[in-house]
């Protein structure tokens, strides 16, 4: 693998995002008024799936709008591990992936713990050599996150699969043309499976798929590669597979979550920003709930760009997580923080991951009103946060909490950052550039 700013070689060590020291912290200082215009990444939960999906081609692909945070950095070394050479220029966010020598169907353990999105190349590796081995997925600590929905429906698709401690082999003599009806519209099984089914000969139906945005940017990298996709609705997808699949050109989608964080730190400071390249259209339910708050949003032409101004008043709202269009899980934890200082009593229901809560017990630590009763959160609002030593759980929990101290009172000091760098690329930096006071620092210096 290879890095712009390096001596080129085929294989050189991939470097995290950022260089941080494992005691890092992110020390938030109280930053009112968020104000100015901000650029988006490409989203993260595209260019995974997109990368695994390259295993179904042979030739030199070529992603833009790829964004350096280091769980895109982990599936570039897997793809690597398989044989792939891939090339990374960060300034440019270009990732070039060439498959020609890709030649390993098995999936290293350490890199399976790290992220679970791993999961995702069983498919195009059962396609491309009927053969996968991968070690059980780790990732955030979000609920047990089950993989039974890809395993049985590879299984009816001809997969056998069989676990050896923590190994996963799964084996196919030809993978069959299937009509696959999925319990609960998981995106990654809907991924998966769309990878397997694109290179079978025949027609391979996925009934209660997901139809997330980024799903929908796996569904048009596909059909560059020469796959036959049609969505029919409420939410299948009809599969005309093919032998042959083509190396593809992609501009990876915008990171709709990272708008949607954005706007929230600008919500909560009680700022102004603009946002030209966030995708309104993929963000509906969200930005309705912003402007029930009392927040004022106005919608760019052709689907792009949001103008954000904060209501000095905001009021607080109830909503239900749920699979798109509903309200996407992963804004639940900052959308909650905005609950918190809004006026009056609020009710989060959690429905896509059972445990996507571990950010109240850290938000009470700054002085939040929240009761926990299962899956949902009651919230009482209060008048100020107060900066806390916080511990970041997830991803998403991480934005939160760094969301949380932008409005809180005082300094709060998160730790946990490694969840932070997983899922974005240096956001703290664009919330800088719009006022934010946050620095990076070793826990030993604010001791
Ligand atoms: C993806 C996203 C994640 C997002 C989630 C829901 C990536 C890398 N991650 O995760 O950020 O929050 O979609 O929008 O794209 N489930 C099962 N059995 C399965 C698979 C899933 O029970 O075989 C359950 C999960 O435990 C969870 C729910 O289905 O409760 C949704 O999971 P899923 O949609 O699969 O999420 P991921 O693909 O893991």
């Amino acid at each position: 693998m290879t890095i712009e700013k390096h001596v080129p070689s085929h294989k050189v060590s991939f470097p995290q995002q950022q260089c941080y020291a494992s005691d890092s912290v992110l020390v938030i200082q109280q930053s009112l008024g968020l104000q100015g215009q901000t650029e988006l990444v490409g989203a993260k939960n595209a260019v995974l799936v997109i990368m695994a999906s390259l295993i179904l081609t042979e030739g030199i692909s070529v992603l833009k709008n790829v964004p350096y945070s280091d769980d895109v950095i982990q599936m570039m070394q897997l793809l690597q591990d398989l044989g792939a050479d891939v090339c990374y220029k960060p300034e440019l966010h270009e990732l070039t992936v060439d498959t020609r020598l890709l030649c390993r169907h098995k999936v290293k353990p350490a890199i399976m713990k790290k992220m679970r999105a791993s999961i995702l190349v069983m498919g195009p590796l059962l396609a491309r050599f009927s053969k996968a081995n991968i070690a059980l997925p780790g990732g955030c600590i979000i609920g047990s996150r089950p993989i039974d929905l890809h395993i049985k429906n590879f299984e009816k698709m001809g997969v056998s699969l069989h676990v050896e401690g923590e190994f996963l082999t799964a084996e196919v003599k030809k993978l069959q043309p299937q009509y696959l009806v999925l319990d609960y519209p998981s995106v990654g099984a809907t991924e998966n499976l769309l990878m397997a089914a694109v290179a079978v000969p025949g027609t391979t139906h996925i009934v209660n798929a997901a139809l997330e945005p980024e799903v929908m940017d796996l569904i048009s990298v596909l059909i560059k590669m020469g796959a036959s996709i049609i969505i029919k609705p409420p939410a299948t997808l009809e599969i005309h597979g093919t032998r042959q699949l083509y190396p593809i050109e992609h501009q990876v989608m915008y990171d709709r979550l990272e708008a949607g964080s954005l706007l929230l730190a600008a919500a909560v400071t009680g700022g102004s920003i603009d946002v030209p390249q966030a995708h309104w259209k993929s963000l509906d339910v969200f930005l309705l709930k912003l402007e029930q708050m009392g927040h004022y949003i106005e919608r760019g032409p052709d689907g792009y760009g949001v103008r954000f101004i904060a209501t000095d008043d905001p009021k607080a709202v109830s909503f239900v997580t749920g699979p798109y269009p509903g309200f996407p899980t992963d804004l639940q934890a900052p959308m909650m923080v905005a609950q918190c200082l809004a006026s009056g009593k609020s009710i989060i229901h959690e429905t896509v991951f059972e445990n996507r809560l571990l950010h109240v017990r850290e938000l009470q630590k700054m002085g939040a009103q929240i009761t926990l009763e299962g899956d949902r959160a009651y919230i009482t609002s209060v008048d100020e946060l107060y900066g806390a030593n916080v511990i970041s759980s997830d991803i998403r929990a991480s934005c939160a909490l760094v969301v949380a101290g932008l409005a809180a009172k005082g300094t709060t000091v998160m730790s946990g950052i490694q969840h932070w760098r997983r899922g974005y690329e240096a956001l703290e930096k664009k919330l800088m550039s719009l006022g934010a006071r946050i620095s990076l620092e070793t826990a030993d210096k604010i001791s």
